[in-house]
This record gives C-alpha cells, structure tokens and sequence, in this order.
C-alpha cells in the first residue's frame, strides 16, 4: 500500500505542490529546496520511534539506534557552529526560542527584541505571541531614515527598561548584525544576550557572517532556512550551566517526544554544510543577491538600506505607489513567489504593507546565476509595470517556466 492508492487525495496535493515548486521562481527569503538525503531521513521509519529524554538517558526502550543518530546530529552541529553544548530536539524556531527564554526567565521578566515590523520575529516579543504575553516584552526599531539598527538607541532603550534578555537576529535585516555591540549592552544591563540566527545560520557556518557563538549566551536557529536542513530548531551554548537548563526546558519543559526523523535529517543537513561545496553555495547565494538587488536598484525600486550583505532583500514600494500584498499577488499571478514585508515607517497594517522581501537561497539552489538574477529582476520590474494585466502577467509566467525548465530541483 502506498500513499497513492491509499490517500488519493493528499497524494494529489503533494503531487501539485512538487510541480508547483518546480515551475516556479521560490524567492521566499526563509525557504530552502533539500536534498534527496535530507529528505529520505525526513521521511524515515524514524518517525515510528519514541525516544523522549536524551541520548544514554531515555524514558523508552529500544532506543540504541536513535541514540546513535541524535549523538551524531549534536557532534556534526557542534563542529560546525564551534560551539560546546547543543540540542537538536526543538520542533521549530519558535519551540528552540521558547525553551531558550524557559532555560532562564520566569513569567513576568522583561525580555527587549526588535519590533516585528522591523525585522524582528514574533517570538521576540510580539504580543500576539507567547512571548509577549508570558513575559514583559519591550522593543527597539530601527533608524527609519537608513534602515540599520541604531545600536546607540538600542542601549538608550536597555538602560531604561533593564531587561533580563536581549534578543537579537531577525527575520528581515539585510544587513550583517553587530553581535559584539549586542554583547557590550548586554553587559552594560546586566542581561542575557540570546541571537537568533535562523535566518543566517548559513552565512555564519561559513564564515560568510560573524559568529555570535561565545559572544551570545545562547543561540538559536530554525535548519530549513540558508542551512537547507528540514523544518526545525537547535540551541547552542558554550555555557555548561546553561546547557544543562535549556536540555531541562526542551524536554520536559516543552516538549515530549523528539521527532528523531527530523533529527536524523538534521544530521545529514550538518554534514553537508560542513562540506567545502556548501561554502561554495553560499558565497554564490549572497553573490547573486548582490546581482538582484543591484539590477533591482537601476530599474528604479528602493531598497532598505541601498543594498544587501545577506541572502535576502527588502523592497520598499513607496515610490512605485503600490502595496507588498498588491506586489506579492500579481508576481504570483506571474509566477514568482515572495512574501509581503513591513519597511521602516510603514504606514500601512502587516496585512497590507509597503514592501516585499526577497531572498536567493533557494533559487542559488536550483543552480541560478548571476544571469538568470538579472533577467528575474527585469521580469518583477514588468510585473510593477503591468500589475492589472492579466495577459502581460500570464506571458512572464510563462517564461518563468521556461526558465525553470532549465534548472530541474
Ligand atoms: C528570526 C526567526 N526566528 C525564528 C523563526 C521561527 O521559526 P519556525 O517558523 O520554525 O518556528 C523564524 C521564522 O521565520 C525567524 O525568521
């Protein structure tokens, strides 16, 4: 029995959802294609195992070879961040955030994050989030005028709020992040310096980005995203007394069973990242954002901050006088996938918005260069220009399937 005569209906989807990730133009900043590996371990009779606990120390029997693979999954992570404590069992992003701020905060302490329309995460603070309603959460913007962080105003906010944690690392900045100026206010405060790095996380294995490991207490990281792992979450720490905290908050703090397919697959994406053609992969994802944003800029769309040092881009739509959700909806009409993002001074809800985010570690994954960067810029630049025509919009999808033709997943 196979999931095709068994459940033709999620079959279909799933067939549908592969030719729609083949045929079109991913440029969703936060997503990723994996590899055959990664996903045969994903899909795994893993998956069949209980194994709550850790490795030597489990809650189950039989789990010798589950041992084996989750002991594999922390030494790879560890070589490959430098770091000497980590847990591979968050679920997610969100899941390995919690447990971090569990690890050392009570109900009602005051952690300071960047605000979500800013850059900033939900699980920095935000209100609709756990993490703004269990603890007394602050934030710190950006300078409206050039889009970077204002590291003087972020130590103007800590001073006065005085916070238990720091959250830093972001969802849409694009540019690097001053982990060592995080660290001096922190110090300054007297709190915990937590760095998010679940969109880098690939530039910083690399070298391609500064390292937050021993300048951050603690740092997270989502694996789906620049370090094209599956769907999930790791901590690390270089501090014993904090690691053994936040194994407690993983399990049993938030969680039970780890899910050791996902785990398995996060091995193998450790390995691969630590192979020299990852390196490779990565200097040609930053490489091609530069050719994007570049010809984005000369075909006269604004970009926050001029530029990007990263894998993503955030357009603002200001001086094209139309919407991100208006933008997102005919480029998906034409093919190209994006996601609407709030720019700094956003008048409009989140909803809405004013700007589009853009990323290239999905498209470097398909083999896409320098070329393919230009004429994909041209093509988004047809589609602000002919945003009501459906015929015009029709015609780049078309080339967009051509184009993607040409580079199979
Ligand atoms: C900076 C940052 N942290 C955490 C997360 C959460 O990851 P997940 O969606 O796996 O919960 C994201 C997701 O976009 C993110 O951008």
């Amino acid at each position: 029995m196979n999931l095709k005569t068994e459940d033709k209906e999620i079959y279909d989807a799933i067939e549908a959802e592969k030719k729609r990730q083949a045929e079109g133009l991913e440029m969703i900043a936060s997503e990723n294609y994996v590899s055959e590996a990664v996903l045969e371990a994903a899909g795994s009779i893993l998956t069949n195992k209980y194994a709550e606990g850790y490795s030597g120390h489990r809650y189950y029997g039989g789990c010798k070879n589950i041992d084996e693979i989750e002991t594999l999954a922390i030494e790879r992570l560890k070589k490959l961040f430098g770091c000497k404590f980590a847990n591979v069992q968050p679920h997610s992003g969100s899941s390995a955030n919690m447990a971090a701020y569990f690890a050392i905060l009570k109900p009602g302490d005051k952690i300071l994050g960047q605000a979500m329309n800013s850059g900033g995460h939900l699980t920095h603070g935000a209100k609709v989030s756990f993490s703004g309603q269990l603890f007394e959460s602050h934030t710190y913007g950006i300078n409206e005028k050039t889009g970077l962080i204002d590291y003087d105003d972020v130590m103007k906010i800590a001073k006065e709020v005085r916070p238990k944690v720091i959250m830093c690392g972001f969802s849409a900045y694009p540019r690097q992040i001053d982990f060592l100026n995080f660290r001096k206010i922190a110090d300054e405060v007297g709190a915990y310096l937590i760095a998010d790095i679940a969109h880098i996380a690939g530039l910083i294995a690399t070298g391609f980005h500064p390292s937050p490991i021993g300048v951050a207490d603690i740092v997270t990281t989502t694996t789906h995203k620049t370090l094209r792992g599956p769907r999930g979450g790791v901590i690390m720490t270089d501090n014993e007394e904090l690691a053994a905290k936040i194994d407690k908050a993983v399990f049993p703090g938030i969680q039970g069973g780890p899910l050791e397919h996902i785990i398995a697959a996060k091995a193998v994406c450790f390995k691969e990242a630590l192979e020299p053609k990852f390196k490779e992969y990565i200097g040609q994802v930053i490489g091609n954002m530069r050719v994007l944003s570049d010809t984005l800029h000369h075909l006269d769309f604004d970009l926050v901050t001029d530029g990007s040092d990263n894998h993503l881009a955030l357009i603002d739509l200001r001086n094209k006088d139309i919407t991100g959700a208006d933008f997102e909806s005919a480029l998906e009409a034409a093919g190209i996938t994006v996601n609407k993002n709030s720019v700094p001074g956003d008048d409009k809800p989140p909803t809405i918005t004013s700007g589009i985010r853009i990323g290239t570690a999905a498209l470097t994954t398909r083999g896409m260069g320098p070329a393919e960067m230009q004429r994909i810029a041209e093509m988004m630049n047809m589609v602000a220009e002919n945003m009501d025509d459906e015929e015009k919009l029709a015609d780049i999808k078309e080339e967009v399937r051509e184009m993607c033709k040409k580079f199979p997943i």
